[in-house]
């Protein structure tokens, strides 16, 4: 069992992360005393979550809330029926929301606990990559307008964090690469120095899948615990976690679903350091470094989820990025996570990771991206 104290600024969260341990992952949840535990429970999670709550449930009321993790459900009103159905189950302010499954599930349960009775306790129980190795390490609880992803959320500290990774073991190969990809961006933009062990992780994967979870759980701890400690708000040097989010995002918009998250945000970090060479900021090995580590995932073309893509769409998606606003940038220009070396983002005079850069530039450089067999 791996397990420790994760700060992020002044908060203290423990957790513990191991295989084939949730009665010891109970333990935890039991030694916060709570009235009762309200659980925000990820539909495809109930065969891993049926043994814990039935243990649970000798020490305390347990009442589950099932949730369907689509995208378009991720709304207000999915938070307020999670808070109603706490109060009508007798929720009081030691009761703890505990949520689990994916990242979705995480964040719409982390607003409902900053919210209920203005917070109750968070205990998440993260069931796939990107909940396990990214979301859950990380203060930023949110749901969706009818605008676009995450524009209303709230900070909230868990005051726990437990994952047995043999939950893992059931999610489709797409869900895996999400939460591959963002651990494959830790290492160009944040620790380079650990590529062989991500390597390494995706090697064990097919055969020894809590092995290769439990390296990817470490690489997502190195990377995010340092900045978290001092920038906990994401507003800073932890914006260095949108790298390659920018043309990933507009290109996850612009398929309408067919492409997903990690597959956008790999193109996306590619994008980003063709716009980085394409601006004498990065070398051509560390160019090559990208096509290198990224092949691993084998991704298909973008051209097979997107067709011909639309390069005046992805201008006009880019144009309405959500890091406006972090940094000045003219309405040509869209602010982007930029690299000198991998693990060395560019970084304004407040010491921010971004840098404005031109439409045009950006689209240029997702035309020679596509345009590139990445093997
Ligand atoms: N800092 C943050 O708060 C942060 C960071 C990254 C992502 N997010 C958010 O997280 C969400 C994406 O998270 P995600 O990638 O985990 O997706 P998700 O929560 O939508 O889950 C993806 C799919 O996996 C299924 N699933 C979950 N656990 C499973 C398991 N063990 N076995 C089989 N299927 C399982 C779910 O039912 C769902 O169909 C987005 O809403 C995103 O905005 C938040």
């Amino acid at each position: 069992m791996r397990e420790g104290i994760l700060r992020i600024g002044s908060a203290a969260v423990p957790y513990r992360y191991g295989a084939d341990c949730a009665d010891a992952l109970c333990e935890s949840i039991e030694a916060l005393r709570p009235a009762s535990a309200i659980v925000a429970l990820d539909e495809a999670v109930l065969a891993h979550a049926e043994p814990l709550l039935r243990r649970l449930e000798r020490r305390m009321p347990v009442h589950p809330f099932v949730i369907t993790p689509a995208e378009e459900n991720k709304r207000l009103s999915l938070v307020e029926s999670l808070l109603d159905h706490a109060v009508a189950h007798g929720a009081d302010r030691t009761s703890v929301i505990l949520a689990m499954g994916g990242g979705l599930v995480g964040n719409v349960a982390g607003l409902a606990a900053s919210l209920l009775f203005r917070g109750v306790r968070l205990v998440h129980l993260p069931t796939t990559p990107v909940a396990a190795f990214d979301a859950v390490l990380s203060l930023k609880q949110g749901a969706n307008l009818a605008a676009g992803k995450n524009l209303c959320g709230a900070y909230r500290a868990p005051s726990l964090i437990c994952c047995d990774l043999s939950w893992l073991v059931t999610l489709s190969r797409p869900q895996l690469l999400t939460g591959i990809t963002e651990m494959a961006k830790n290492v160009l933009a944040v620790v380079p120095s650990r590529e062989n062990a991500f390597k390494e992780a995706l090697t064990a994967l097919p055969e020894r899948p809590v092995e290769a979870f439990d390296a990817l759980f470490e690489l997502g701890l190195a990377a995010k615990a340092p900045l978290l400690a001092t920038d906990p708000h994401e507003r800073h040097e932890a914006l260095v976690f949108e790298y390659g989010h920018t043309v990933g995002h507009a290109l996850e918009v612009l398929s309408a679903g067919a492409m997903g998250h990690g597959e956008a945000v790999a193109w996306g970090m590619l994008a980003a350091a063709e716009v980085s060479a394409q601006l004498g900021l990065l070398d051509q090995a560390d160019v090559a470094a990208h096509y290198s580590l990224l092949s691993a995932l084998e991704l298909p073309s973008p051209c097979t989820a997107l067709g011909d893509v639309d390069l005046e769409a992805l201008a006009a998606r880019l144009a309405t990025d959500n890091k406006r606003g972090h940094i000045p940038s003219s309405p040509g220009s869209v602010p982007m996570v930029l690299l000198r070396r991998l693990g060395e983002p560019v970084t304004d005079a407040d010491g921010r990771p971004l840098a404005p850069v031109p439409l045009d530039i950006a689209v240029e450089a997702f035309e020679k991206v596509a345009a590139t067999e990445v093997v």
